[in-house]
Order: structure tokens, then C-alpha cells, then sequence
């Protein structure tokens, strides 16, 4: 099974992913990350695994649509059988849901549907809930609305810092997102 990631930002999942691929704990290849950010830490993940990446910036293309067709159509040349965003900060439109059907998963980290958007770690904090976590979800045209495919719950301490509990997060991420993917290959 060929992944293809997507990601905007420093790139600990992918790193996981990356990691989880070279332990053989995960039975796909990676076949290119593509990124919407010139600034993104995982550019330099990508070429220190010598992984391709495509870096595509929105402003660089006419319309939404042209900017999700080049990205789709350059999954397509990679063989990419599954797309994996992994800190992908931008919505996903039509069309590359189309380009690949049920085959986009995202990582989001919250409880959905608890607190969907860009800072999900940060609002659960903020609100004070006793319980957050992590989820794995396909990704649907909602925001982070998608089938659920699988989720860890997380007691938020008292004393825990908004810090302590973004690592707390990130860990189970990192856990979590590989065996998921490995999951979704073995029923595949
Ligand atoms: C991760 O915590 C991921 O769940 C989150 O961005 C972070 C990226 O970290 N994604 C979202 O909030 C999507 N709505 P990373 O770049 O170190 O993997």
C-alpha cells in the first residue's frame, strides 16, 4: 500500500509514520508528503528520509480547485493508495475527495466530536473537561466530521500545563496514528 502524507507544519506524525515504516511496523511504502507551508519542519524530514514532497502553497494557483487538482493528480503519479493528513492545516475540498474516495484519514487531537478546528488540544483545555484524547477519522467535507475509526481517551491531570498536555497528546499520536494505518492496510 503506497501512503501518501500530507502535513503543514513540524511533522512529529509523519516522523512516527516515517519511523513505524523503517521498524517494518507498518507493511506500506511511503510515496511522497506534500506540504502547503515553505516553512514547514517536515520539509526537512522528507529530505532527510529521501522521501519526494511536493510543496504546494494555495496562493501559487489560480483557484482552490486547480490547487487541489495539482495535488491530487501528483498523488495519482506517485501510486499513492491512501492519503494521511498528519497536521495538515487546511480543509480538504471536492476535489480531492473525489480523487480518492474513502481514502483520506486524518489525525485530530480531541475527542470528536469535542472540539473540531485548529486547536483542538488548546480548546479542551481551555474548557476544562476532565477527558480529552485523540481520534482517527476519515476525512469527510465536514470540518473533522468524518467516519470515526479509532480513538484514546486521556484524563487531563489538575496540575497538568497546557504544554503537559499537548505532550501528553502528541505522544498518544504517535502511538496510535502508525497502528491505525497498519490496521487500515491489513483489511485493505
Ligand atoms: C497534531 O497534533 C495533529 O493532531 C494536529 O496538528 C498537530 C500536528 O503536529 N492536527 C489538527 O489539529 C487537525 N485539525 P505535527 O506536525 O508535529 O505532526
Amino acid at each position: 500500500m503506497k501512503l501518501g502524507l500530507m502535513a503543514s507544519g513540524n511533522g512529529t506524525n509523519v516522523q512516527a509514520i516515517i519511523d513505524a515504516v523503517s521498524k517494518q511496523e507498518i507493511s506500506g511504502q511511503i510515496a511522497c508528503i506534500v506540504t502547503d507551508n515553505p516553512n514547514a519542519y517536515v520539509i526537512e524530514r522528507a529530505r532527510k528520509a529521501g522521501i519526494p514532497y511536493l510543496l504546494a502553497q494555495p496562493k501559487a494557483y489560480n483557484n482552490r480547485q486547480t490547487w487541489e487538482e495539482s495535488i491530487a493528480n501528483y498523488l495519482h503519479q506517485q501510486g499513492v493508495e491512501l492519503v494521511v493528513l498528519a497536521g495538515f492545516m487546511r480543509i480538504v475540498g471536492q476535489p480531492l475527495l473525489d480523487a480518492f474516495p474513502n481514502r483520506i484519514i486524518n489525525i485530530h487531537p480531541a475527542l470528536l466530536p469535542a472540539f473540531p478546528g485548529r486547536d483542538g488540544i488548546g480548546d479542551a483545555y481551555k474548557a476544562k473537561v476532565s477527558q480529552t484524547g485523540v481520534t482517527v477519522h476519515f476525512v469527510d467535507e465536514g470540518i473533522d466530521t468524518g467516519e470515526i475509526i479509532a480513538q484514546e481517551s486521556l484524563t487531563i491531570e489538575e496540575d497538568w500545563t497546557l504544554e503537559d498536555l499537548e505532550n501528553h497528546i502528541h505522544a498518544i499520536e504517535h502511538e496510535l496514528y502508525p497502528k491505525v494505518i497498519e490496521q487500515l492496510i491489513q483489511n485493505h
